[in-house]
């Protein structure tokens, strides 16, 4: 079952946390929350030990009044499952539920998040409030969808104790079978490692040396399975007791977050539903920002999703946090609406007095209602009304799709690579920058999706950043693809081991040489602020590589100066209609931009409409109408050209159109000519 957010309406509110505050303050949020339009909250995320507040010993009464309140208001609730945050006299019972850190050593009682999905303790309490909950208020007509726990695996991503390590042994013998392919397939000769039995297996707790590659990446993976164990755990006993609610949980798709590998969890939801804040110290933290939406609809294969919590200002978890300027909760919510969000929703409805998120916004301020910030969030509430005809329609397929790999991501970070500047999602978000500049919109689809489904059809061009472990199939279905027509561009460091970290031998990327009709056979990465030229101007930092190239396959650029000079840093073969460049080392991102605009002009892709740089634009359609997201970036007036009515101000525009500074446009285009709208318009203002 897919269900959108809400029918007709696009999704406006927040997590509300009623628990700490006296009950009759809900009297004036839910007073406020009308005013502001808000339609929907998350509630009861960490609501357990007020629910419960001795073991066995329920209080519902006051939850069961905070829905009826929310429901006579008509506002829609996600109710969660308040498993993140187990009540403190369960964790002085069992502290054996907590999870440990790589030196054993167990995580104390508070926090969030300090459990082990291993444990059988908490797993079984977990099933008793779970089903206390569902059972009590499933039913309730404020219940929307179930949000399962809250950011699975942001606190515990990884746990390291003897639980864990008892389950690995079991999913490493399930996954290899016998102890001897599982020998072969990490390489355990290295050091001596060889296993006499699954029972010899550890976790790769810290030691002196970094674990075995082959040992860290299956932790990972088996880590985040753990994660989705106890997920689907949650979620069927939701499906038993309210098979007609819809199931989501929060993901936390962003650049520097790789807890969990979302692709395989993503059918596991009904609909997804991700967290982004943006980062404080990012000058263009709005291109992260865009790069995680346009990540999540890609884990949504295209469909509708829902963004569960951003922030209308500062958060309070960064070094240095930053005050959101006038406008831009508004362009970051619209933003994410753009990309195929079907509503926007913050952390959290009021700002906390106490607790460790005191100092972090929320729709109502400390401050109350005379503040910048509620009158913008009831302008965002105004304009998301505005807004709902683009409920339910999907951002256009792009001509140009970008892979990311959380895999490749921990193979990498396991791989301890010849140089501590090659950081994995540096390198895709360096093509999307360079793409998102352009005004080129882009696809950001799993690279599991790539050797498996029809992710690449029609594509015109296709980026593969860095995507370090091959994944079965994923090159012969690149060389179809230029057959076809695709101009593939190929980043070093791709290809270069398998699915267990074991190097593919016979020159570097082991997995592309064919594709690539180039290899290397040493890499040569540079010193730190140390750079390389090569004879296009281009300029190199962190990594180059020794390459050679296949007869055919041309140099598009060799190096001018260093150990490399003469020899060939980016190459690119023809194939049938396409192409396949690989740039073998890391280029400053100006001459990246070149390179990626030079490959998308050969392709023939056009920007999403014409505008002044600085604009970000993207399309959502359906239903026989196209609406277009303008959403400057500029300190100053920008033009766009659109055709159509702009919902956020009703105006009609027709041609080359002002954007203020900072402003916004959603243009509800017009279906047929321009002509037809030169008429419709000339009819109207008359
Ligand atoms: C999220 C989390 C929320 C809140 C928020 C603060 O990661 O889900 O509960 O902590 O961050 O930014």
């Amino acid at each position: 079952m897919r269900t959108r957010p809400a029918p007709g309406a696009l999704v406006f509110g927040a997590d509300y946390n009623p628990e700490q505050w006296p009950a009759e303050t809900v009297e004036e949020d839910v007073a406020l929350m009308r005013e502001a339009g808000v339609n929907r909250v998350s509630l009861g995320i960490f609501a357990w030990s007020a629910l419960e507040p001795y073991p066995g010993v329920y209080d519902d009464a006051w939850f069961g009044r905070v829905l009826d309140r929310l429901a006579d208001a008509d506002i829609g609730v996600n109710l969660a499952t308040p498993t993140a945050s187990p009540p403190p006299w369960l964790v002085r019972a069992h502290p054996e539920m907590q999870l440990e850190d790589a030196h054993g050593r167990r995580v104390p009682a508070g926090g969030r998040l300090s459990w082990c999905p291993s444990s059988d303790v908490f797993s079984a309490q977990a099933e008793r409030i779970v089903t206390h909950v569902a059972e009590t208020f499933g039913d309730h007509p404020a219940v929307r969808l179930w949000h399962v726990s809250n950011e699975l695996g942001n606190e515990n991503a990884q746990c390291f104790c003897q639980a864990c390590a008892r389950r690995f042994r079991s999913w490493l013998a399930r996954r290899y079978g016998d102890v001897g392919t599982l020998n072969e397939a990490w390489g355990t000769a290295f050091w001596g490692h060889g296993l006499s039995s699954f029972d010899d297996v550890q976790s790769p707790r810290a030691s002196r040396n970094p674990p075995d590659p082959a040992l860290a990446l299956d932790y990972r993976r088996f880590c985040s399975d753990a994660l989705l164990g106890h997920y689907r755990h949650e979620v069927e006993i939701l499906r038993r007791v309210t098979p007609a609610v819809p199931v989501t949980t929060n993901f936390m798709v962003a650049q520097a977050q790789d807890a969990v590998d979302y692709a395989t969890w993503r059918d596991h939801v009904d609909l997804v539903a991700n967290d982004h804040y943006t980062v404080a110290a990012d000058s263009r933290r709005h291109v992260e920002l865009a790069l995680s939406a346009d990540r999540t609809r890609g884990l949504a294969r295209g469909e509708p999703w829902l963004l569960m919590e951003h922030s209308t200002s500062a958060v309070n978890w960064q070094a240095r946090n930053r005050t959101k300027e006038p406008g831009e909760m508004l362009r970051d919510s619209l933003t994410h609406v753009a990309r195929g969000a079907d509503g926007a929703m913050f952390f959290q409805w009021r700002a906390s007095l106490a607790g460790s998120e005191q100092f972090h916004s929320a729709m109502l301020p400390h401050a109350g209602t005379g503040t910048r910030v509620w009158r913008e969030v009831v302008e965002l509430g105004d304009v998301l009304r505005r807004l709902a005809p683009v409920q339910g329609t999907r951002v256009e397929r792009a001509q140009v799709v970008l892979l990311w790999d959380v895999p490749s991501q921990w193979a990498l970070e396991a791989a301890r690579p010849p140089s501590v500047d090659v950081r994995y999602a540096d390198v895709p978000a360096a093509a999307y920058t360079a793409l998102f500049d352009r005004q080129v919109a882009v696809d950001v689809v799993p690279a599991a999706d790539a050797a498996e489904r029809a992710a690449l059809d029609d594509r015109r061009v296709i980026v593969v950043p860095t995507t370090y472990l091959a994944h079965s199939g994923l090159a012969g279905r690149l060389e179809d693809a230029a057959r076809r027509g695709a101009h593939v561009v190929v980043t070093a460091l791709s290809g270069v081991v398998d699915d267990t970290a074991r190097v593919i031998p016979g020159g570097y990327p082991g997995a592309f040489r064919g594709l690539l009709g180039a290899w290397s056979e040493e890499f040569l990465p540079l010193q730190e602020h140390e750079t390389v030229d090569l004879d296009d101007g281009s300029v190199v930092r962190v990594w180059t590589e020794h390459v050679h190239v296949a007869d055919g396959t041309e140099v598009v650029a060799a190096y001018a100066s260093g150990p490399l000079s003469g020899l060939p840093a980016i190459t690119r073969r023809a194939l049938d209609e396409g192409t396949v460049t690989y740039v073998s080392c890391v280029l400053e991102q100006a001459a990246l931009a070149r390179l990626l605009q030079d490959v998308v002009a050969r392709a023939g892709v056009l920007p999403v409409a014409a505008a002044d740089a600085g604009i970000d634009l993207v399309r959502r359609s359906g239903q026989g109408r196209s609406f277009l997201f303008c959403l400057s970036h500029l300190e100053h007036a920008g033009k766009v050209d659109v055709h159509g009515r702009d919902l956020v101000s009703g105006r009609l525009l027709s041609g080359v159109t002002e954007i203020q500074a900072g402003g916004v446009l959603v243009v509800d285009e017009v279906p047929s000519s321009h002509q037809q709208l030169d008429g419709q318009l000339d009819g109207e203002d008359a």
